[in-house]
């Protein structure tokens, strides 16, 4: 037997028992006359005690033998600790050892593995299963099997199936690009794997399946950043015979139950804020609401005063951080201004107004502006003494986007992003379209099978381009703390309406019936109404542990260039498997 308890298990009440324990050696403590080694599994750490008077001197010596990570078995007497260690569940109690047996040696790992570790990213990618063994990355895994296994619970008892949809494809467009997969007994076909199962889930619908879930492997090849993988997991849900408030009562729930049973928190009801609105206030379609900092526009007080840079611009928009005016050197602004002009922001400049305690200001702009002037933006921005105003300027939405960049990283400066404080709430009425000058063509904001709001159904198929880019969707996403959490919408389930948002999307109609002609077809044979939702499974983890990024919520990650660096893939095939596949291999090309 390997063992009769785990490494995080034995207590006083064990005390004289004789017991059996596996593990790995974390670290070893030798004192000469005695010696104690921590073992440690995924249930945690115990101390074993090596000494001269209940030690044999062969046992000690092969003690001496062990390294870290050595894979040992020990037989032993638990015992009381001379001193405790309070910091561990296993802290009153040790081990006297009184048999060892080496299972497996283990070379001496190249980092060390610990709660903090000195392994860089890309070394704890190589050796990821040696990463995984640190308890960080150990325990948001398992935070992540809770998760799902909790999803599960939830959607079953809610009278959802969970149903298998494929993974060789033909592409589903979500606004990535597809991974695509040869076909050997289809020369020159490929297959594409899915970026969501969009199309089944609907097709299942069609079936009469009218609750559908899948906590499902999506595939999309586009530019990571710590949210985003190449393949990356939802849990993917689809109803019949649903509005938008039922979707949305159905999920909010969902999230409530999982960070009430997993993280012990009761969430408050999500506030329901309009596309347009969230852009207004805060220059984002994704606020983060734990804090205000909310935008002020200042066109009508701040332009036709002769200062040239606020009279060319379309929008005025301004941030008040709370008592942040001592805080900031001219040197600071000056930081802060250089900030927002990097490439990566773009902002032209920054305006700056502190709010003094006798009510003057100080400003860039001093120049400009009367003191009359600026306190009107002051008091319009609800500023008191000390606090600090930002102001941009420029072109609406670039402006928009450029404060909401400002807005975030004041926040994470003053400490407003806190902890533990989860704010949810559902953004909805998406834009429908996108229009693309360059393309000459509309994008679908959410996905092509998305329908517009009840009320510009009409307007879809009878109106001007005009107000085609005035449709609505009916679409929301779930937004927490600045994430996107999750999206969905209401989907057309009608043919004439999703070959007019086909056609919209640049599609010619035998195009559109190559494509999607299955989908097509499937909605004249009694598609009923029906939407859905997809949340983001890695990122809902990441969010409920308060993390930023989303690897260590992955067993087996890529890196940033789409790399699996511990297997090394991807990576070139052999010259048969070209040709089994029909495909031409690079060396023909330099040929
Ligand atoms: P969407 O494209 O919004 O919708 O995706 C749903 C959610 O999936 C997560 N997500 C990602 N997570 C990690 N890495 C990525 N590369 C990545 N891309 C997306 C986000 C996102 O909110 N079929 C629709 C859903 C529907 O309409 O029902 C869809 O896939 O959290």
């Amino acid at each position: 037997m390997y063992r009769t308890h785990n490494c995080g298990e034995l207590r006083m009440q064990h005390v004289g028992q004789e017991i059996t324990l596996s593990g790995w050696v974390q670290n070893t403590n030798d004192l000469g006359y005695m010696m104690f080694l921590n073992l440690r599994d995924r249930y945690g750490i115990t101390q074993l005690a090596f000494n001269e008077e209940n030690t044999s001197k062969e046992l000690f010596e092969k003690a001496r033998t062990l390294g870290r990570e050595f894979v040992i078995r020990i037989k032993g007497e638990v015992i009381e600790r001379a001193s405790k260690n309070d910091k561990i569940p296993t802290g009153s109690i040790e081990i006297l050892v009184k048999g060892l047996d080496i299972l497996n040696a283990s070379r001496v790992p190249p980092f060390t593995i610990e709660d903090e570790t000195d392994g860089g990213e890309d070394l704890r990618m190589k050796y990821r299963y040696l990463d995984i063994r640190r308890s960080p990355v150990q325990q948001s895994l398992i935070f992540r099997s809770h998760v799902a296994i909790e999803s599960r619970k939830y959607l079953a008892g809610e009278g959802f199936i969970e149903v298998e949809t494929p993974n060789l494809i033909k592409s589903t467009p979500e606004g990535a690009r597809d991974f695509v997969v040869p076909s050997r007994m289809n020369p020159g076909q490929f297959y594409a794997l899915p970026q969501s199962p969009q199309t089944f889930k609907q097709l299942l619908m069609v079936a009469g399946m009218d609750k559908y879930f899948q906590i499902v492997k999506c595939f999309r090849d586009e530019d990571l950043r710590a949210d985003r993988q190449p393949e990356f997991t939802q849990i993917d849900c689809e109803m019949a015979f649903v509005t938008r408030d039922e979707v949305l009562r159905n999920f909010e729930g969902l999230t409530k139950y999982l960070f009430k049973t997993v993280c012990n928190i009761e969430l408050a009801d999500f506030p329901l804020m309009q596309y347009d609105d969230a852009m207004r206030r805060y220059g984002s379609d994704k606020p983060d609401t734990r804090f205000g900092m909310e935008f002020c526009e200042l066109n009508d007080l701040a332009k036709n005063k002769g200062f040239v840079v606020f009279d060319n611009a379309e929008l005025v928009v301004g941030i008040c951080a709370e008592g942040q005016a001592n805080g900031y050197s001219n040197k600071d602004l000056k930081n802060l201004t250089e900030w927002m002009q990097r490439p990566q922001i773009g902002a032209k400049g920054l305006v700056w107004v502190k709010v003094n305690a006798d009510g003057t200001f100080k400003s860039t702009v001093g120049k400009f502006f009367s003191d009359e002037d600026i306190k009107e933006w002051a008091e319009k921005m609800n500023a008191k003494p000390g606090d600090l105003l930002l102001i941009l300027s420029g072109e609406a939405e670039k402006t928009r986007k450029q404060l909401n960049e400002l807005r975030l990283e004041m926040g994470r400066r003053m400490g407003l992003m806190k902890p533990g404080d989860f704010k949810p709430l559902w953004v909805v009425e998406f834009p429908l379209l996108e229009w693309d000058e360059e393309a000459g063509r509309f994008h679908a904001m959410h996905h092509p099978f998305t329908s517009p709001l009840p009320e510009d159904e009409e307007k879809m198929l009878g109106g001007d381009h005009e107000t085609m880019k005035n449709l609505k969707a009916n679409a929301y996403d779930l937004v927490i703390n600045g994430v996107e959490i999750g999206g969905g919408s209401i989907r057309i389930h009608d043919r004439a309406l999703q070959e007019k948002n086909f056609k919209l999307l640049g599609f010619t109609p035998e195009e559109a019936e190559a494509q999607f002609g299955f989908l097509l077809g499937a909605f004249e044979y009694g598609a009923p109404p029906h939407g859905g939702i997809a949340f983001g499974f890695d990122r809902i983890c990441a969010v409920m542990r308060g993390q930023t990024s989303i690897r260590d919520f992955i067993a087996f990650p890529k890196n940033n260039m789409g790399r699996d660096v511990m297997i090394d893939a991807p990576s070139v095939i052999d010259e048969g498997q070209y040709e089994e596949l029909y495909l031409r291999s690079t060396a023909e090309d330099e040929v």
